[in-house]
């Protein structure tokens, strides 16, 4: 299992913050934003760790982390020339995966809990790819899902049927967070992709690929999440992690 981290973007959101350095190299609780999916991987028992960012920030990023050895990872790096969207990101893992199954998360997720049950699922899975989705009170923001009831043997269940970037009407409140399993099929879906309507390779068409395919599986996120990449979450994601549970317990240590 690879691990990927995806840190490109302008974080035009968080503007003029976002100014002269990169998103994921703002605070969130004591340490560089970066540093949260980064441990999440390296918890979860994932050593060889690739980071994607844009040309201008790569080398405050790399001065940051070096090569990994002080976390207990191996980190690799690659430049995003241009924002042109999170898959067209991940796109430039390829060689990097080498074929083997990847855990992606975006840089600016930031969430409570660990990734170990998710990984483990997703390595029995084998192939395709598998999503973690999250209740929230403003789906519109996100990519969401819609459900369809299926009967089957006398027993019901949901299964998702589309998923939506953003839209206008949220077809149900479960976002589509930013933590996925994919297989290297993955890149041959983003070969097939077109520019969406912002002009970007959506990671919402690479997951719709796979649930038409009938290779999407999907779980249901505990504990706390939300992204950092608008003023309301980034201070919602800091005040998280300086919950004095958070810090009774490091304390603790
Ligand atoms: O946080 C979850 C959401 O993230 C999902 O529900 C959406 O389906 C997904 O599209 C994404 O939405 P955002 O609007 O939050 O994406 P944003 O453009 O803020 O990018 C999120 C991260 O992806 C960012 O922190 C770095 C990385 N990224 C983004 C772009 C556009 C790149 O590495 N390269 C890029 O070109």
């Amino acid at each position: 299992m690879k691990g990927i981290i995806l840190a490109g973007g302008t974080g035009s959101r968080l503007f003029p913050l976002t100014k002269v350095t990169n998103k994921h190299l703002l605070p969130v609780g004591k340490e560089p934003m970066i540093f949260h999916p980064l441990r999440k991987l390296i918890e979860a028992g994932i050593e060889e760790i690739l980071i994607v960012t844009g040309v201008e920030h790569m080398g405050a990023v790399i001065g940051l982390l070096g090569s990994g050895y002080e976390l207990g990872c191996r980190l690799t790096y690659r430049v995003q020339d241009q924002p042109g969207g999170i898959a067209q990101a991940l796109a430039l893992a390829e060689h990097f995966a080498a074929h083997d199954l990847m855990t992606v998360i975006l840089g600016d997720n930031i969430f409570q809990s660990d990734l170990k049950g998710f990984i483990r699922r997703f390595e029995k899975q084998g192939s395709g790819a598998r999503i973690l989705l999250k209740q929230v009170p403003d789906p519109t923001r996100y990519g969401v899902v819609a459900f369809q009831e299926v009967s089957k043997d006398g027993q019901t269940s949901h299964v998702i049927s589309d998923i939506l970037e953003k839209p206008e009407q949220a077809p149900s409140d479960y976002a589509v967070t930013g933590i996925y399993g994919y297989d290297a099929e993955v890149f041959e879906i983003i070969r097939g992709l077109k520019p969406s309507t912002r002009n970007e390779l959506e990671i919402t068409e690479v997951n719709r690929a796979y649930l038409h395919a009938a290779l999407l599986q999907h779980e249901v996120m505990p504990g706390w999440w939300t992204d950092a990449g608008t003023f309301d979450s980034w201070y919602y994601a800091n005040s998280l992690m300086f919950q004095p549970s958070l810090l009774a317990s490091e304390n603790a240590d």
